[in-house]
């Protein structure tokens, strides 16, 4: 697995907004993407220049967040079940973003839905005005359990307490993982947000979906489901006031 900035054989080259240019070369050569295809993507220039989501999507809707697509369809699941709501993937890989592209355009589109090749890190605060989002979804973050690679982990206090902030009130936030020592971290992260309500309670976490009929499983917690993984499921919701400590 790669990590931003790390310099493997022949040095990577990262763009603006952190991602690796190398790989979009390799998948190009292969076999470019069409224009119906890349239709399903937006850049952040492309953004820039629009102004807002409302001007890229055309309309104004609920707008939320998944970071960490990988290739799996759980986004565009959620986009055509709640077709009303605008949806926004974020993706690392450009390869994995790609494959998902090619599944989004394979299965007829999705109007309500864009993806950008992105890092998270370095994209979340320019590309969402605070208390701009309905949701956020972080499901099956990497762990990166070396301590060397602590900074690259999503469910560390500095990042969740951006993504609260981009929460509106109400606005709900859902994390998934099967790593229990990385739970154990993400529950004292999710502490020190700030202004997020647990919807499980006095658990930090449930042990099954919060809602099994609304339940949509991810392509890595399907593989985990079937190694008979525990999974660690997060709900939290945005307090109406941002009263750190409400956790
Ligand atoms: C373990 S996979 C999980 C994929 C999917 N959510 C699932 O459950 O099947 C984690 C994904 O997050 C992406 N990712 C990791 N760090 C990221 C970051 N800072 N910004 C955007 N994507 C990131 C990785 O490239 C990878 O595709």
């Amino acid at each position: 697995m790669k990590r931003a900035g790390a310099h493997q054989g022949n040095a990577l080259r990262l763009g603006k907004l952190g991602v690796e240019k190398k790989s979009v070369t390799r998948i190009t050569r292969r076999r470019p993407l069409t224009e119906k295809e890349l239709r399903w993507e937006i850049t952040y220039p492309q953004l820039e220049k629009a102004g807002s989501w409302e001007k890229v999507f055309g309309r104004d809707g609920d707008l939320f967040l998944e970071v960490g697509l990988g290739k799996d369809t759980h986004l565009i699941e959620q986009a055509r079940f709640a077709p009303d709501a605008l949806f926004v993937g974020l993706e690392y890989s450009r390869k994995k973003m790609e494959k998902l592209l090619f599944k989004i355009s394979a299965s007829g589109g999705q109007d309500n839905l864009r993806i950008v090749h992105a890092d998270a890190f370095r994209t979340i605060d320019p590309a969402f005005p605070d208390g701009s989002l309905a949701g956020a979804f972080i499901l099956f973050p990497d762990p990166w359990p070396k301590a060397r690679h602590a900074r690259r982990r999503l469910l560390q206090p500095k990042f969740l307490a951006l993504l609260a902030n981009k929460l509106r009130a109400g606005g709900r936030l859902e994390i998934r993982t099967d790593d229990p020592d990385y739970a154990i971290e993400a529950s004292e992260a999710l502490e020190s947000a700030g202004g997020l309500r647990r919807l499980t309670g006095d658990l930090p976490y449930f042990e099954e979906p919060i809602d099994s009929g609304a339940h949509l499983p991810t392509l890595f917690e399907k593989k985990f489901a079937r190694l008979g993984k525990r999974i660690h499921y997060f709900y939290l919701e945005k307090s109406v006031t941002s009263d750190v400590g409400s956790i």
